[in-house]
């Protein structure tokens, strides 16, 4: 497999062109990513836009872990370039992202007993939603996990919130403006309670936050349980 031009990376990971229609996500360090393939293969069949993924082709193969997953490339911005280059309003980022969030947990779980757990995403903001020609895909299930969804509404407004509350932030005004959409769009599924406190603690333990992003978790969690009640 050649490995071709860079086509995109984030914080875990770096994403290559392979050939004409598909992608090589390389994690910087080992994951199982073939729990990742297989979630990302099981919502798909239900119906949920995730590019598909090609869990045979693993130029790392070898043991459970591995930096290598091959999946369709997917063409279009992701949603956050999109809306700082203002093809997308902020109250549709909200809509958008709200949206994906009920469809995903209108899936039954793929592995818990617990008819209340869904698959979760745990990461959904709108870094990693592309708008492409078909629609919104979601990409970037390396946090999948199965559990209660209001956590997984609660994750994507607390990401939301950490920036809305970032006054030096030039986007702080416009990530209010997403989040109010997003909590209004999510209405009852929406957890405020523990979930919201899970969340904000989940994400303090992320690795790959810095400390200045970690010192805007409480404001962001009292952001949204203000917007609840304002
Ligand atoms: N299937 C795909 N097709 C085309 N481009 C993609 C695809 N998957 C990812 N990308 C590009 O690569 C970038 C990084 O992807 P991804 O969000 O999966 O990486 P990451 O390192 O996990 O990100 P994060 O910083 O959120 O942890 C995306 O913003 C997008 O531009
Ligand atoms: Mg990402």
């Amino acid at each position: 497999m050649e490995i071709g031009e860079l086509v995109g990376w984030g914080r875990s990971a770096a994403v290559y062109a392979i050939d004409g229609d598909r992608v090589l996500r390389r994690y910087r360090t080992p994951l199982n990513v073939r729990r990742e393939a297989a979630v990302m293969a099981y919502v798909a069949a239900h119906g949920f836009p995730v590019p598909d993924v090609y869990p045979d082709v693993y130029p790392d193969a070898g043991g459970e872990l591995s930096t290598d997953l091959v999946m369709r490339r997917l063409s279009g911005p992701t949603m956050l370039r999109a809306l700082i280059d203002g093809e997308i309003s902020a109250e549709e980022v909200g809509r958008v992202t709200a949206g994906l969030l009920r469809q995903l947990h209108a899936i039954p779980a793929r592995v818990s007993g617990d008819p209340r757990d869904r698959v979760l995403h745990l990461d959904l903001h709108p870094d990693n939603v592309m708008l492409t020609p078909h629609g919104p895909y979601v990409i970037d299930w390396c946090n999948t996990q199965e559990g209660p969804p209001g956590l997984d509404c609660a994750m994507s407004a607390v990401i939301v919130g950490q920036v809305a509350v970032d006054e030096e932030s030039p986007f702080t005004t416009v990530a209010r403006e997403v989040l109010v959409a997003l909590l209004d769009g999510l209405g009852d599924a929406m957890d405020f309670g523990d979930g919201l406190d899970q969340a904000s603690a989940r994400r303090g333990a992320d690795q790959g936050l810095t400390a200045r992003e970690v010192g805007f978790l409480d404001a962001a969690v009292s952001l949204i349980r203000e917007l609840r009640t304002g």
